[in-house]
């Protein structure tokens, strides 16, 4: 019996080849790829082309019925509580133990481009106790279920890239794709009572070519460069150029993307619905949120391991160089 399953990522029906769609006068065992291309979801009317594999996305709350994205998980030993200090940069307290983003997410922490901050300023930044906070990351060092990733200061940058692009780059890129059709429709739908659901789709619609353009440049020119860098340890990068500059232009770009997930947040009350909203609005909200956390990981992963990685093999060689020349 078939049981191949297909989401609507607009609405998060679930077309199941074994069921068919009874409403619809199409039995089972219909298969997804043998509906005619015409054919609409028959929740909110999408096209097919906005279906998924059940397996290929994760969406908020159907965690039950979506086999989540693949995500590679080793285990390495978490040790964070005896290092937590008021000095300690946030990105590295994330290091030590990738548990803590969730606590971060939670009081607004920004840990991926203001990772170099230390834990004090951070707290002041967003008023909050530093001592509180201490001994609140002591406790979730305790109790939090330890996430558990290879250690990615040791393995090799090939590896993290590989990682990088499989877990944040490829559901990305669906997660764009599905947000804008719902921030369209929240947009067409309730813009003239929610005036600022029009400029959140506005805005995320500039994040998505951002974003998407973004990626482009790292898996076609950044990350094979990394690569052939590591494999090669020498300091140059593509046409001899260094690596610095590309590094520089990534960091900046992730920045923008920062400034513009936080004017979403602002624009949709931190992501609370209004009393108003349908479940589309109430999907896209959450939507939102996890993508917004998605993004701080991502970021994380690349600004404050992969590149000071890359920064460091080409100081080294660079070093290196220098000293041969001067003897
Ligand atoms: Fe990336
Ligand atoms: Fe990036």
């Amino acid at each position: 019996m078939s049981n191949a399953k297909n989401i609507c990522t607009v609405c998060n029906y679930i077309y199941d080849e074994a069921v068919g769609e009874p409403r619809q006068h199409i039995a089972p065992l219909q298969s997804f790829e043998d509906l005619p291309e015409e054919w609409n979801c028959p929740d909110c009317n999408s096209k097919k082309e906005m279906f998924q594999p059940c397996s290929c996305v994760r969406l908020p709350g159907l965690e039950q019925v979506c086999e989540p994205h693949k995500k590679i998980k080793l285990n390495v030993p978490i040790d964070s509580k005896s290092k937590i200090t008021k000095e300690s940069p946030v990105g590295e307290l994330v290091i030590m133990n990738p548990a803590f983003t969730q606590f971060f997410e939670q009081y607004g922490i920004d840990y991926c481009c203001g990772g170099k901050i230390s834990l004090a300023d951070a707290c002041q930044k967003r008023h909050l106790d530093v001592e509180t906070i201490m001994q609140k990351l002591n406790i979730v060092s305790e109790k939090l279920e330890p996430v558990l990733e290879p250690d990615w200061t040791r393995t090799s940058l090939k590896e993290l890239i590989d990682h990088i692009l499989a877990c944040y780059h490829d559901p990305l890129r669906l997660e764009l794709k599905r947000i804008l059709a719902l921030t369209d429709k929240v947009a067409r739908v309730h813009g003239n009572s929610h005036p600022e659901m029009i400029k959140v789709a506005e805005i995320f619609a500039r994040l998505k070519e951002q974003l998407e353009l973004h990626m482009q440049k790292e898996e076609l020119i950044l990350f094979p460069g990394i690569a052939a860098m590591e494999a090669n340890k020498s300091a140059m990068f593509g046409c001899g150029a260094g690596i610095e500059h590309p590094i520089a232009v990534m960091t900046m770009e992730h920045e923008d993307a920062g400034e513009a997930l936080c004017t979403l947040r602002n624009l949709t009350n931190d992501y609370n619905p209004p009393p108003d909203a349908c479940t589309t609005f109430k999907v896209l909200l959450k939507s939102l949120a996890n993508f917004e956390s998605e993004m701080h990981l991502h970021v994380h992963k690349e600004n404050n391991i992969l590149f000071p990685r890359c920064l460091k093999i080409s100081s080294a060689s660079n070093e290196a160089k220098s000293s041969i020349a001067i003897s």
